[in-house]
């Protein structure tokens, strides 16, 4: 069994509109209803986390109420994507009784096209690091760029991968991993892949995929409606 935590306390700045874009409209239901229905109907999932900015929480109640018949808790997002998941393992540590063993699956709550190979490759992973995310070959070329106008470094394209989420881990690694860093070095790794990569850590790489996609740009709505259409 896992738990999921589900990252939601972003703002969604660069896809503007009147809400954060976790609560924007996908054929007929939020974003991130979609999002939690895909591990809520997964059989080795117990429970699901969900850290949300708290001028947001009321809503999100209501709309987790509506939708689900429980299993789904609120907590509060932090000032980073680190620091929402560090909220969600307290939660899980200090209300629902989770042991510093238990995976915790972390999610985008902006990527409502996660499958069931994704959560089942996610937790199987475990068995083997401690540490694991989605990813897919770059099919682009992938240049390095300091200045944003000049080409610094060409690194060879089988070599780049696109990182998505889920993102896996146990509890526990998690905290051990964010307490060896500074704070001033916690300010710099926002990513949970990279703190445990900063710690000396195998991050390995699980299967994404092309539908799995993180809602960034209201663009991003016309691709994600074809997806639905199609039951991506
Ligand atoms: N996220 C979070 N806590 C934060 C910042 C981001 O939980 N303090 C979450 C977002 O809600 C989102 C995911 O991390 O589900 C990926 O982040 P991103 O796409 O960058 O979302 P936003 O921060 O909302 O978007 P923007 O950068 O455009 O403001």
């Amino acid at each position: 069994m896992a738990l999921v935590g589900i990252v939601a306390g972003g703002v969604g700045s660069r896809m503007g509109g009147g809400m954060p874009k976790q609560f924007l409209d996908l054929c007929g239901e939020p974003v991130i209803i979609h999002t939690i229905r895909r591990f809520a109907m997964h059989e080795d999932i117990s429970d699901i986390i969900v850290g949300i900015n708290p001028d947001w929480h009321d809503y999100m109640k209501e709309l987790a109420d509506k939708y689900f018949d429980g299993g789904i808790h609120l907590t509060n997002g932090g000032n980073d994507r680190n620091g929402t998941i560090t909220n969600i393992i307290k939660y899980a540590e200090e209300i629902l009784g989770a042991g510093e063993d238990e995976i915790l699956i972390t999610h985008d709550a902006v990527r409502p096209f996660v499958n069931r190979k994704m959560i089942d490759d996610s937790i199987a992973a475990m068995e083997y690091c401690e540490i694991c995310t989605a990813a897919l070959p770059a099919t682009d070329t992938i240049v390095l760029s300091t200045d944003a106008k000049t080409v610094s470094d060409f690194p060879l394209r089988e070599n780049m991968f696109r990182v998505q989420t889920p993102q896996t881990f146990r509890l526990g690694s998690f905290m051990k991993m964010l307490d060896s860093v500074s704070p001033k070095e916690r300010k710099k790794i926002t990513d949970a892949c990279k703190l445990f990569y900063m710690n000396g850590r195998k991050v390995y790489i699980i299967e994404g995929a092309e539908t799995n996609i993180k809602l960034t740009y209201p663009s991003d709505f016309e691709t994600a409606e074809v997806f639905m259409r199609h039951n991506a």
